[in-house]
């Protein structure tokens, strides 16, 4: 059985996805995964809207100008949003859940990537929330964070090799620069 290590070596965007449904069985597991993220208090502030209607994908990626095209390729899209009323931490346990999927997808075998929504623009300068918003009626006190998109991956990705990892980046007992 593959390790959470393994798992996390082998974990890439996938932005390629076969034209295949992923099964019930699948979904449910990858939803379970969103639903299980801790978030600070416990507050679980976030929502979860599951697309797998063609025509709304086309329509969502339409969403943003740039790093869209997972959006209208992928066989599932999971909205990640969340009201800031109850929490000031909406944007951390939102980004906890969407890493969490896109783990749970990638160890189901499938493919998975998560398209930033928040701060994001249409072509003619369109906040990217608004469109999702509107298109799939989500309340407009909930931020929309991202949209991880999911499918059986067309496209091969070699996992990380663990000896290019930027081990520069740790500092031990205080900060040291970098030469
Ligand atoms: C906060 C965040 C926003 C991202 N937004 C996009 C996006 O809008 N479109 C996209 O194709 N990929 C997006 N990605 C995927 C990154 O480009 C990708 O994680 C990064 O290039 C590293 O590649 P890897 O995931 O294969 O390790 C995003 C990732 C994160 C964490």
């Amino acid at each position: 059985m593959e390790t959470l290590h393994e798992l996390l070596l082998r974990r890439h965007s996938i932005r390629r996805y076969e034209d295949k449904p992923i099964s019930a069985d699948d979904v449910t597991t990858i939803l379970q995964a969103a639903l299980l993220a801790p978030s600070s208090k416990s507050v679980r502030p976030w929502q979860f809207v599951v697309v797998d209607d063609k025509e709304v994908l086309a329509r969502l990626a339409e969403c943003k100008a740039n790093g869209n095209r997972p959006i209208a390729a992928c066989s599932l899209a999971v909205v990640v949003c969340a009201t800031p009323e109850k929490t000031d931490m909406h944007i951390e346990d939102m980004s906890i859940a969407a890493a969490y999927m896109q783990l749970q997808a990638t160890a189901l075998g499938l493919g998975a990537c998560w398209i930033q929504v928040r701060n994001r623009f249409t072509a003619d300068g369109q906040d990217a929330e608004d469109v999702v918003r509107e298109l799939l009626g989500i309340p407009h006190d909930y931020i929309v964070e991202c949209i991880v998109t999911i499918g059986h991956p067309n496209e091969e990705r070699r996992p990380v090799d663990p000896e290019k990892l930027l081990w520069e980046k740790v500092h031990l007992q205080k900060w040291t620069a970098e030469e």
